[in-house]
């Protein structure tokens, strides 16, 4: 994502410095022209998610917390709080790329409510596909979102419903 908003900056730096009215008006031009230059790449749910991320965040006092480094060198966290042995809230913080704050956000969002079996069944291709696809290239960020929820899952406190974890 932030390759697109450096080639909007580049082009913008190269026309004239504006003021007031202008560079709003400028502004609105650039974040349409990067809007348009994700959608271009992403699916419009992943640059939904991206630019309105739901549970972007750090939780106290998780019932369950997980940390992994995915195969680009990017790190999720992923934090739950439990009642009854199901998920009542997720949240997570990456320092990955938009596609991977889109899928924690959409991840997060889909495992509210389910028990931690249901949560830890949720696979990187079902991720995707309720993005509506990733590039290619992304495909691992979804990886990376599950990963790191299933690993959230298995620091659960004891006493929980025991779960086997599903292979990719
Ligand atoms: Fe590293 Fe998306 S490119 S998590």
């Amino acid at each position: 994502m932030m390759y697109f908003l450096k080639n909007a900056l580049e082009r913008q730096a190269q026309q004239e410095v504006l003021v007031g009215n202008d560079f709003d008006r400028a502004m609105e031009e650039l974040q349409q022209q990067v809007l348009q230059e994700a959608l271009a790449y992403y699916s419009a749910k992943v640059v939904q998610e991206f630019y309105n991320p739901q549970n972007l965040g750090l939780m106290l006092e998780a019932d369950g917390y997980g940390r992994v480094l995915g195969s680009c060198g990017d790190t999720m966290e992923m934090y739950l709080r439990l009642d009854g042995g199901k998920i009542v809230k997720a949240a997570f913080m990456t320092d990955g790329c938009g596609a991977t704050i889109a899928c924690g956000s959409m991840l997060t969002q889909m495992v509210e409510g389910k028990s931690v079996k249901e949560a830890a069944a949720v696979t990187p291709e079902e991720l995707t596909e309720a993005l509506d696809g990733l590039p290619p290239d992304h495909a691992h960020c979804a990886i990376l979102a599950v990963d790191t929820l299933r690993a959230a899952l298995e620091q659960r406190p004891p006493g929980d419903d025991s779960i086997e974890m599903s292979q990719n």
